[in-house]
C-alpha cells in the first residue's frame, strides 16, 4: 500500500553560500531518503527553506555591511541555487520571510497562548555597556559554565554542545565590542516545556527504531525541562501577536521558533500552490514523518517541536488551533559532523569547500557518491581529498562507469542495438537473480536511512556485474555471435538494474544510463527553481519545486527492451588526476602555503 511521508529538511541560515558539511547532514541523506521513497510509490512531501531571522542573520548584515533583509535575499537565492546544482528534490524549498510563513507562525503562537503554554515573564538580558542596544543570544560569548570552554556564545556552547543563556556565561563580552554587558530585567515569552515532560516521554519511549546517539541524546533533554524563553530583544524577525506587542520594533519571535514552524508553513505554501493537501501529511497519523539535519539541530526537533505541536493541537489539555490536530515526528535522523582535512569546517579560517565550487569542478555526482558513501551517516567523520580522489577514480570511474562503458563500446560497435538473449546459463541466471535481489536489500537499508551500507551493497553489486563480465569475456566470443548476444543482454539487464539501484544516489548518472538504454524523458525528477510571486502580497522571491510524480524511475527490474539502439557511450565521470589533492589543499589555507 502507498505511504504518504513527510521529508521535513532543516532550514539552513540564509548567512552565506552552502559548504559540503552542511549538506552533508541536512540535505544529500534527505534526498537519497526522498527519492527512494518515490520510486518505492510512496507519496512524499519534501519541505524546506532558508532560515531567515534572528542573531545569525543580523550579525552577517553588520559584518556584510547591508540590511538583515538585503542579507537573506542575496542568500536565500545563492543556496536555492547551490541545492538545485546538488539535485535537492524539494517539493517545496521556499523561506521564513514569507507572508505565509508569518501567518502560521503567529497561528501556532496564538494556539499556544490560548492554552496557556506560553507565558511572558521578566528576564535578564543584555545590554551593550557603550551603545546601549539589546545583544541577543550570539552577540555575547565568554567561558561556558559547564566545560569552562572560553569561546562559548549566549545561546549555546559549542564545545560541550549545551544550551546556554547568555547570564549564564562567566566572563561575558559583547561581540561587537568586547565590552562588558550589562543585564537588564526584560519582558519576554516563554514556552513552558515542563506541562510537556510527560507527553514527550511517552512519544520518546515508543520511538525505539531511531539512530541510538539521537535517542540517547533526546532522553537526557526531557530529563530536565526549563521553560524556555521564545521571544528576544531584537527587530528582525517575526511579531508577537498580541495587543500591546505586535507593533513593538525592539520585540520578535525567537528564530528557532518561527524556522521549526517552517515545516508546516512550508507544507501549506505547497498546498496553496499546488493544490495537494497538506493536512495528508500532518493530521491523524496518516503519514509518516522524518526529519532531517545536523547533531546541533537535535534538541529543536526533539523537545521544542514537538511541545509546539502537542500544545498547538490542545494537548496535554486545551483546544485545537486553526490547524487542528499535527502529528508529532515519527522518527528525528540526526547525522553527526563532518570534518575538513581533520579541522572544523570554518568559512572565516577558509577551512571550507563551499558546494558551489565542488560543483562546477566535480559536478553533483561525485560529491552526492563520496557523502553517501563516506558522511558522518553515525559517527563524526573526516573529508579528505585524498579520499575523495580515490574513492572518485577506483569505485565510480574503475568501478560503475567502466562497467557501463565497456558494455555500451561493445554493444554499440558490434551490434548498434540492444541484442535478443538467447539460451540462458547457469551463470546468466545466478547474476540476474542477485542483481534482481538487490532492489530488496538496498530498498531495506533506504527505507531506514543507512544510507552507507546501502550504497555499499549497490556498488557490491555493480562489483557481481563487473565480474560477470570479466568471467563470460564477450570481447572473445566474435566467433560466437548467439552467445555474445546472449551475453550482452545479460550485461546490459545488469546494468540497466544497477541504474535504477544508485538513482536515489547518483540521480544524474542513472538519468544518462536511461538515456543510453533508449530512455526518453526524465527518469528520476530534477528540482527547478522558479520565481514566484509571495501569495499574499508580499515581494516575489525565488523557490525550488519539481514535477518529481511523473518522472519515470520506480524500484524494481524492469526487462530491456531488444532492438533499442544502442548510440557511442557517454562518459559519467571524471578520472581525477592525483594532482587535485595538492591543489585542493592549497586552497584550503591559501595562508599555509604561501
Ligand atoms: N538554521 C538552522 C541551522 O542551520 C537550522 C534550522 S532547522 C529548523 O542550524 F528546524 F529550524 F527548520
Ligand atoms: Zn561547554
Amino acid at each position: 500500500m502507498s505511504r504518504s511521508i513527510l521529508t521535513a529538511v532543516a532550514w539552513p541560515y540564509a548567512n552565506g553560500p552552502r559548504h559540503i558539511g552542511h549538506v552533508a547532514g541536512f540535505g544529500v541523506p534527505s534526498d537519497i531518503f526522498s527519492r527512494y521513497q518515490r520510486m518505492a510509490g510512496n507519496r512524499v512531501l519534501m519541505v524546506s527553506g532558508t532560515d531567515e531571522h534572528g542573531t545569525p542573520i543580523q550579525v552577517q548584515a553588520d559584518r556584510e555591511g547591508v540590511t538583515a533583509r538585503e542579507l537573506a535575499d542575496r542568500y536565500n537565492r545563492v543556496i536555492a541555487e547551490d541545492l538545485q546544482g546538488l539535485g535537492l528534490s524539494y517539493d517545496l524549498f521556499t523561506r521564513t520571510t514569507t507572508r505565509n510563513h508569518y501567518a502560521v507562525v503567529q497561528q501556532l503562537f496564538t494556539a499556544l497562548h490560548d492554552n496557556g503554554y506560553i507565558v511572558e515573564r521578566s528576564q535578564l538580558s543584555a545590554i551593550d555597556a557603550k551603545t546601549g542596544r539589546g545583544l541577543p543570544d550570539r552577540y555575547v560569548e565568554g567561558t561556558c559554565p559547564i566545560c569552562g570552554y572560553d569561546g562559548a556564545r549566549g545561546d549555546q556552547c559549542d564545545n560541550c554542545g549545551n544550551q546556554l543563556d547568555p547570564q549564564d556565561l562567566i566572563d561575558p563580552r559583547s561581540k561587537i565590542d568586547g565590552a562588558t554587558p550589562t543585564f537588564v530585567e526584560s519582558a519576554q515569552f516563554f514556552l513552558e516545556l515542563p506541562a510537556f515532560a510527560e507527553a514527550l516521554k511517552s512519544w520518546l519511549g515508543a520511538r525505539t527504531d531511531w539512530r541510538p546517539n539521537v535517542l540517547k541524546f533526546s532522553e537526557n533533554l526531557i530529563g530536565e525541562l526549563r521553560p524556555r524563553a521564545i521571544s528576544r530583544d531584537l527587530d528582525w524577525g517575526v511579531p508577537i501577536p498580541l495587543p500591546g506587542w505586535v507593533d513593538r520594533e525592539d520585540k520578535r519571535l525567537y528564530v528557532w521558533f518561527d524556522a521549526v514552524i517552517g515545516y508546516l508553513s512550508a507544507s501549506i505554501e505547497w498546498s496553496r500552490r499546488t493544490g495537494g493537501a497538506w493536512e495528508d501529511f500532518w493530521h491523524g497519523g496518516a503519514a509518516e514523518s522524518f526529519y532531517f539535519m545536523g547533531k546541533d539541530n537535535v534538541v529543536f526537533h526533539s523537545v521544542i517541536w514537538p511541545a509546539i505541536l502537542l500544545g498547538a493541537s490542545g494537548k496535554p489539555a486545551g483546544t485545537p488551533g486553526a490547524y487542528g490536530v499535527l502529528d508529532l515526528p515519527d522518527e528525528v535522523v540526526s547525522a553527526e559532523f563532518l570534518t575538513m582535512e581533520g579541522k572544523k569546517f570554518s568559512s572565516s579560517r577558509s577551512v571550507v569547500i563551499y558546494v558551489r565550487d565542488v560543483l562546477e569542478r566535480y559536478g553533483p555526482d561525485a560529491i552526492r557518491y563520496y557523502l553517501a558513501v563516506a558522511g558522518p551517516e553515525s559517527a563524526d567523520t573526516d573529508f579528505t581529498w585524498e579520499q575523495f580522489v580515490t574513492r572518485n577514480n577506483t569505485e565510480l570511474v574503475a568501478g560503475w562507469g567502466n562497467l557501463v562503458n565497456r558494455v555500451m563500446s561493445l554493444v554499440n560497435n558490434n551490434l548498434g542495438a540492444i541484442p535478443e538473449a538467447g539460451d540462458l546459463t547457469a551463470a546468466d541466471l545466478a547474476a540476474l537473480a542477485a542483481s534482481k535481489a538487490g532492489f530488496d536489500g538496498v530498498g531495506q537499508l533506504l527505507g531506514r536511512n543507512q544510507v552507507k551500507a546501502a550504497l555499499q551493497e549497490a556498488m557490491r553489486i555493480v562489483g557481481e556485474a563487473n565480474g560477470y563480465l570479466s568471467v563470460q569475456q564477450p570481447w572473445k566470443l566474435k566467433d560466437d555471435p548467439v552467445r555474445r548476444a546472449s551475453v550482452l543482454h545479460v550485461a546490459l539487464q545488469l546494468i540497466d538494474d544497477a541504474k535504477t539501484l544508485l538513482t536515489p544516489f547518483l540521480p544524474h548518472s542513472s538519468q544518462k544510463v536511461f538515456q543510453m538504454l533508449g530512455g526518453t524523458g526524465a527518469w528520476s525528477g530534477m528540482p527547478e527553481l522558479r520565481e514566484v510571486d509571495d501569495l499574499d502580497g508580499g515581494p516575489s522571491y525565488p523557490v525550488l519545486m519539481g514535477d518529481y510524480a511523473s518522472a519515470q524511475a520506480v524500484w524494481e527490474s524492469r526487462p530491456i527492451t531488444p532492438g533499442a539502439p544502442i548510440g557511442p557511450p557517454v562518459p559519467l565521470f571524471t578520472k581525477l588526476d592525483p594532482s587535485v589533492i595538492e591543489q585542493e589543499l592549497a586552497r584550503l589555507d591559501p595562508g599555509e602555503t604561501a
